[in-house]
């Protein structure tokens, strides 16, 4: 399987790294600035790929993993809020630029984008229902309107994978278990989360089998982020203190209102995959954690 994933941060070089080592894979990782001054150059640069494939009837794989979902000096969506145009050339014009050198290649290449479960506020969403977190958050509007843009224009060969919170092994400033033991307070509202370790083989699983369409890549169960820091308090660290804090607390100190909620994981399994229950792999990946920081 061949293929170049865009967007060279936390998600881009963990598929990078993680497909690296898989057998029958090559996956490279583009620095490329996905922007309209680029649009020729990325033209260009899937064609030669395209063209270097040994069959043409083999499938190549664009895997989006550009995105603004934090900014200098604010580690939060809510930087989103204040940087509308950089975040909305990231998070829309990016995806519509890599559909737009997708659509003129032949063969068409499959195009896997990273969505987010943030456009939805409730519990238990399915794949097919319409987003209802709309107008209160810009990061999660942008969300929801490449997910449009790739579902009007792409749908056939785009593969959207709406991740949340994604929980790492090992220490990363993305990784939720490093921004959460930074806050004093935390919330106690349960969501769905994705473990990445976890969610990489799904992701492997998906393109082999040239899947197409929305999952919801999130681990079956739901954990706060309260649970995750009792966790982590019995697992990686006895003295860390915090407390818990309400949504309206929540609301008065963050810019933007954020998305609570949980995602349906049914369709996944109804395609033979089965990730691990939220907890438990929280837990595994806490046991992680601490062997990476303490050796
Ligand atoms: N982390 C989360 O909590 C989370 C949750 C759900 C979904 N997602 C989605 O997952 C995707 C990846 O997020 P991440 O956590 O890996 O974020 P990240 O670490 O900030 O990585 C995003 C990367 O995209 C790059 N980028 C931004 N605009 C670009 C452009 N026009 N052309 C090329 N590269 C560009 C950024 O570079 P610069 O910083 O230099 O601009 C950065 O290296 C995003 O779409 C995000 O919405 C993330």
């Amino acid at each position: 399987m061949k293929g170049i994933i865009f967007g060279n941060g936390y998600m881009g070089n963990r598929m990078f790294n993680y497909f690296k080592e898989q057998e029958g894979f090559d996956f490279k990782l583009s620095d490329l600035r996905v922007d309209s001054y680029h649009q020729n150059e990325l033209d260009n640069l899937l064609r030669e790929e395209l063209d270097n494939l040994q069959d043409r009837e083999e499938p190549y794989f664009v895997i989006n993993a550009i995105g603004k979902t934090h900014g200098p000096g604010v580690p939060s969506i809510d930087w989103c809020e204040d940087n509308m145009k950089e975040t909305w050339g990231s998070n829309v014009t990016a995806v519509c630029l890599l559909a737009n050198a997708c659509g003129i290649q032949n063969p068409n290449p499959y195009l896997v984008h990273l969505s987010s479960g943030c456009i939805y506020y409730g519990n238990n969403f399915t794949e097919e229902d319409k987003p209802n977190f709309v107008g209160e958050q810009f990061y999660a509007d942008t969300k929801r309107v490449a997910e449009e843009a790739l579902l009007t224009y792409y749908k056939d060969k785009s593969l959207i994978l709406r991740i949340r919170m994604p929980i790492d092994d090992h220490p990363n400033e993305r990784n939720l278990i490093d921004k959460l033991k930074e806050y004093d307070n935390v919330i106690d509202k349960p969501n769905s989360m994705t473990v990445i370790p976890d969610a990489l083989p799904v992701i492997k699983k998906l393109i082999e089998e040239e899947e197409t369409g929305i999952y919801n890549l999130v681990n079956p169960g739901i954990i706060s982020a309260a649970v995750i820091m009792k966790m982590y308090r019995d697992i990686v660290n006895p003295n860390h203190e915090f407390s818990i804090m309400s949504l309206d607390e929540l609301n008065k100190i963050t810019t933007s209102k954020r998305s609570n909620c949980t995602l349906n994981t049914d369709k996944l399994k109804s395609k033979g995959i089965f990730m691990p229950d939220i907890i438990d792999s929280v837990e595994r990946c806490l046991y992680k954690y601490k062997r990476h920081i303490y050796h």
